[in-house]
């Protein structure tokens, strides 16, 4: 979702900015913008449209000693994509210019409060806190007046506002949306992801909620001070160095990220397998099985692809540790109040960890006294930081909207919890995964076949996923990466669930993928194919060696059943995957999806 970036130093502020900006773009985004101050003119340039930051970069120029800039990449909340709404908005005297990342809940009360005689030139929330400041501004302290901003309101923001009377000041604001702080000798730099500080910090700094923070050029030295919203400065949080390998978040050579990301998934694997190694078993480590005595059931709260890893996460605690688990959507969670078990925990699965749906649901089951651990592939997220625990799938930075490698890592490392949960160790996992790395190996390495495939039979703009048990949960995440990246109306159903209504769809060429690796039902899967067949459907079935049978069209190598989802799911990613191409979308941006969704 939204993503901002400021910066206040000796660099040329533009390029700090619009590279920022770039390396934010896998959040999702609609249209973005900039305000640099441009020492010339004396003044504040602002350029900002519909579309891509490469956009801002060719369509303008920039003077090379412009050192003080905020920019923006805006994905749609309040108001349509447009020129007018996108940021960074102004204050109606034109004195505050602001970049938001959240929403303002209570925007239309505090118009009605404080902002009766302003006018609004946007249809977005963002413009009524420069409003406030501006309003506020009046009787007191720029300082005040943007924390009296503040206290007023309600949501989840991280803001960045320049008073454009001073030049040499950067004002910031954190509560829920995430915000970092990146430090080097050349000055400083905010954003919403570290990515964003690649080149331009050596360090940088987490942020808690309801932080101010105050950034200042002085004497061409640059400081910034943290205070909580009642205006006593905090002590700066720990430093953390820039250690990102910039190799990881470039293609390597691959058309796209997903491609790219599709392709590490035997390496993402491997990596967990190395990380959870003790002696020659798979573990978590003791401070995490220990939350687990007395445990009589697990929560596990996720969304969207993390969801489905949730899924499979359900059947390994109970078939492997054989403890009760129950999974939700997390922000259906969060309003319908389940009765929950008294001694139980609760397990967050997020890929970024900064998801707000999960992270309202953290918020409210630790203030009633449960046991959070969160899996995770972000270590400094919101999400790790705020849990009792963590784990980390390692899978490295994940760059397209369409989750791939992080729901595969999520699976693996759900494996490796329920295993040394399990009294026996159930599991021989470290044979079984590495046989499930070979197994994704060797399909991906066919993937020219899986592109012909695609070219041959997915022909309609519907299509169905059926699969019964694990089968079905991996067809939930296929039909979810089809639709997400080609926008074919797609649908993950119970195979026998066909029969009970959706059969209706089913129409002549549209396709019906069934993922088959669960011997025990096999038979079942198939028939209800055949029901699809007899409406002329066009059937295609994914299977495993020991579930295969005469002509199935892709056969996977041969793994426990359990980790059957690492490999069913390869096929189906890069089914979705040659699809776009061949529809010629844009792969690792979507439309109307963002990579992080940090709103409600
Ligand atoms: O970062 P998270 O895992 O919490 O994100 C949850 C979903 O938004 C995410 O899995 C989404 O469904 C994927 N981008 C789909 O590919």
């Amino acid at each position: 979702m939204c993503g901002i970036v400021g910066y206040i130093g000796n660099e040329k502020a533009s390029d700090v900015i619009l590279k920022g900006l770039e390396r934010l773009e896998y959040r999702g985004y609609d249209s973005c913008g900039i305000t640099y101050y441009d020492p010339k003119q004396k003044t504040f340039i602002t350029n900002k449209d519909r579309g891509r930051v490469l956009k801002l970069l060719n369509s303008y120029k920039y003077p090379d000693d412009n050192h003080f800039a905020i920019g923006h990449t805006r994905w749609a909340t309040h108001g349509v994509a447009n020129q007018n709404n996108s940021h960074p908005h102004f204050s109606q005297s034109q004195r505050f210019v602001i970049v938001h990342n959240g929403v303002i809940d209570n925007h239309k009360e505090l118009v009605f409060k404080y902002l009766n005689n302003y006018e609004f030139v946007s249809d977005t929330d963002t413009e009524v806190i420069a409003n406030l400041v501006e309003e506020f501004s009046h009787k007191l302290s720029i300082e005040e007046a943007i924390r009296k901003t503040i206290s007023l309101l309600e949501g989840s923001f991280a803001f960045l506002i320049i008073d454009t009377e001073n030049i040499d000041t950067l004002y910031a604001v954190k509560n829920k949306s995430p915000l970092l702080i990146g430090e080097s000798k050349n000055g400083i730099v905010l954003g919403s992801d570290v990515l964003a500080f690649i080149n331009y910090a050596e360090s940088y700094y987490l942020l808690e909620d309801n932080s101010f923070i105050i950034i200042k050029r002085n004497n061409g030295d640059f400081s910034f001070k943290i205070m909580d919203t009642i205006g006593f400065e905090l002590e700066k949080p720990e430093k953390h160095k820039m250690d990102f390998v910039t190799d990881e978040i470039g293609k390597a050579g691959y058309e796209h990220y997903m491609l790219k990301e599709i392709s590490e998934q035997p390496a993402v694997i491997r990596k967990i397998m190395s990380q959870y190694m003790v002696g020659n078993e798979l573990k978590v480590s003791p401070k995490i099985t220990n939350m687990f005595e007395g445990i009589k059931k697990v929560y596990i709260l996720a969304a969207g692809t993390s969801y489905h890893a949730g899924l499979i996460g359900r059947v390994y605690f109970e078939e492997i540790a054989k403890i009760p688990a129950e999974v939700f959507i997390a922000s259906e969670f969060a309003y319908n109040e389940p009765l929950i078990e008294p001694n139980s925990l609760f397990v967050l699965i997020s890929q970024s960890g900064e998801t707000a749906d999960i992270r309202s649901c953290l918020l409210n089951v630790k203030e009633h006294g449960f046991k959070t651990l969160t899996i995770t592939n972000v270590s400094s997220s919101t999400l790790a930081r705020e849990a009792d625990n963590y784990l980390n799938i390692f899978a490295g930075t994940e760059i397209a909207v369409a989750s791939t490698k992080a729901y595969v890592g999520q699976i693996a490392v759900l494996a490796i919890l329920a295993n040394t949960l399990s009294k026996q160790h159930s599991l021989d996992l470290v044979s079984e995964m590495s046989r499930a790395a070979v197994s994704m190996e060797n399909i991906i390495d066919k993937r020219d076949y899986i592109s012909e495939v695609v070219g041959c039979s997915i022909k309609s703009h519907d299509c169905f996923y059926i699969g019964r048990g694990l089968d079905y949960f991996v067809c939930l995440e296929a039909a979810l990466k089809l639709k997400e990246i080609t926008y074919m109306n797609t649908m993950g159903i119970a195979a026998g669930e066909l029969k009970h209504g959706t059969m209706a769809l089913i129409e002549k060429d549209v396709p019906v993928i069934a993922i088959i690796s669960q011997e025990h039902i096999n038979n079942n899967t198939r028939s209800n194919l055949e029901e699809a067949k007899a409406r002329e459907a066009t059937p295609l079935i994914i299977s495993l060696e020991n579930t295969s049978k005469g002509n199935d069209d892709i056969v996977l190598m041969d793994v426990h059943r359990l980790l059957s989802p690492l490999v069913t799911v390869i096929p189906a990613q890069l089914i979705a995957y040659y699809k776009a191409v061949e529809l010629d979308y844009d792969v690792d941006k979507p439309r109307n999806l963002a990579k992080s969704a940090t709103v409600e």
